[in-house]
């Protein structure tokens, strides 16, 4: 049967405290709402409607590129309301799933489970059983264990709240079902909204068979409502990542120092010390090592790599058997070929660097092109700025750049050729000469201190 998918995201977020709507709060660097798109898309779905309210314009926009139907609900009056403002779009035929914008980590195979379970004239529910359910809608069953009703805890009685199992908001049953139970419901409770979870009692009156899945864990179907909330599944989904890493062969030293906001691809044997930050797509090969408190972003690692402690490095290629840090910054458009050598403070952006180069310490190289088995000597700089425009340097194979050298570019060093300590060059220097540009050093005889 085809399928459609309801995504609620409309309600005000208040708790959050935040300008920023509550949906686009991220989890491992990506929103909430598109971590439940990712699960939705998951299943094939012919469509996905998104119910936003009165931030929509901002989620749409941050969002645009999520295959996705955007539909506004006015007023927030209710889940039995959002869901009404799709459901004139679905076909009688389809089968409608529930989501919520705002239960991030729900996981495909749980709503497949639930799907395959809830037959076609059937409503099928996805609870829990939480240890403090308070502030849940309570699952409400008859004397044969049937489900007949859900009460949310504002309506229910002292009696009601001890129950434990609870409705984590996920249900689905067939569009032509919705469409005859939603104009039934009315919103005389205790919040005056209209609730979805009312087409339990209707169905169970209608005697229509309830399906309930049981959730594997609680944090599945955890709903965001603080920001409390939210690290505490930022925390358990970051344990999630360590741990399948962990299993796959990859050391990190603490899990619970571990964070990456995107995807992280690490090889057998990879170590990644405490505190470092993975942004987008990162890939590491086998035995590479990275240091306590680096950060990478879009960067991809070759084999038997260090990265020493607390480098920045983005957008960038390093390849096998390379060696950086500490304190390195390497900026994007960077690749450095196999076995280059980046030490202590030393910054490099838009460079390549061929094998087995060394840049080791103290120095900025930008727009810069260097060969083979170069050696950069301390506190090198590329001058590849003069305000309005950015130059190249290209230094050659085997070239040798004195420290405490100025390279002002457009600039060419030839191939083998040696820049004495102290330079500041503003032509090139040729291939296999000597070049040095310094004032020349006196000593005035005689000299003596003013007393
Ligand atoms: C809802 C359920 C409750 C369940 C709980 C699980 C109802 C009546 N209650 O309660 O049984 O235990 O979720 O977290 O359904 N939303 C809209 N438009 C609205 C109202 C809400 O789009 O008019 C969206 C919200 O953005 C949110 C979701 O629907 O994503 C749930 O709304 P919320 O107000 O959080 O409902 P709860 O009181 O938590
Ligand atoms: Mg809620």
């Amino acid at each position: 049967m085809s399928l459609s998918i309801i995504i609620l995201a409309a309600g005000n977020g208040k708790r959050m405290q935040s300008s920023i709507p509550k949906v686009l709060h991220t989890l491992g660097g990506m929103p909430m709402l598109e971590h439940v798109v990712k699960a939705a898309s998951s299943l094939d779905p012919t469509a996905i409607y998104v119910i936003f309210g009165k931030n929509g314009d901002c989620i749409q926009k941050q969002l645009s590129h999520l295959n996705v139907t955007w539909i506004p609900q006015q007023e927030p009056k209710g889940t039995a309301h959002a869901v009404l403002q799709a459901l004139p779009h679905i076909p009688d035929d389809h089968q409608v799933l529930i989501l919520y914008g705002d239960v991030p980590l729900i996981k495909s195979s749980t709503l497949k489970q639930l799907i395959a379970s809830t037959g076609q004239n059937q409503l099928g529910i996805l609870v829990a059983k939480f240890d403090n359910p308070s502030g849940f809608g309570r699952i409400i069953r008859n004397e044969y264990n049937d489900i007949v009703a859900i009460l949310e805890h504002k309506d229910a009685t002292e009696e009601h709240l001890s129950i434990n199992e609870i409705n984590t908001g996920i249900l689905t049953a067939s569009s032509i079902l919705f469409k005859e139970w939603l104009p039934f419901i009315q919103n005389e409770n205790a919040q005056g909204e209209y609730y979805l979870t009312d087409v339990v009692s209707l169905s169970s009156q209608q005697q229509i068979e309830i399906i309930s899945i049981l959730a594997p864990c609680a944090e599945e179907v955890t709903g965001v409502n603080d920001r409390q909330e939210l690290i505490y599944l930022e925390r358990y989904y970051q344990k999630q990542k360590a741990r399948a890493l962990l299993l796959d062969g990859v050391t990190i030293m603490d899990p619970a120092r571990f964070d990456t906001r995107g995807e992280l691809k690490a090889g057998k044997d990879v170590l990644i010390d405490i505190d470092v930050v993975f942004e987008g797509r990162v890939t590491i090969e086998e035995g590479s090592r990275i240091g306590a408190f680096c950060v990478l972003k879009n960067v991809e690692i070759g084999k038997n790599v260090i990265i020493h402690p607390h480098s920045i490095i983005e957008d960038a290629t390093i390849a096998d058997h390379c060696i950086v840090g500490p304190f390195a910054r390497i900026r994007p458009m960077t690749a450095l070929a196999e076995g280059v050598h980046v030490g202590n403070f030393v910054e490099l952006k838009k460079t390549t660097i061929d094998q087995f180069s060394k840049v080791n310490h103290l120095t900025y190289l930008g727009d810069a092109t260097v060969g083979k088995n170069v050696n950069v000597g301390a506190g090198t700089i590329t001058c590849n700025y003069d305000g309005v425009n950015k130059f190249p340097t290209i230094i050659a194979d085997e070239a040798f750049i004195g420290s405490g050298t100025e390279l002002v570019a457009p600039i060419k060093i030839g191939r083998k050729a040696y820049v004495g300590a102290g330079s500041t060059l503003t032509k090139d220097a040729p291939e296999e000469e000597l070049t040095l540009a310094r004032s020349k050093q006196v000593t005035v005889k005689g000299w003596k201190k003013n007393k």
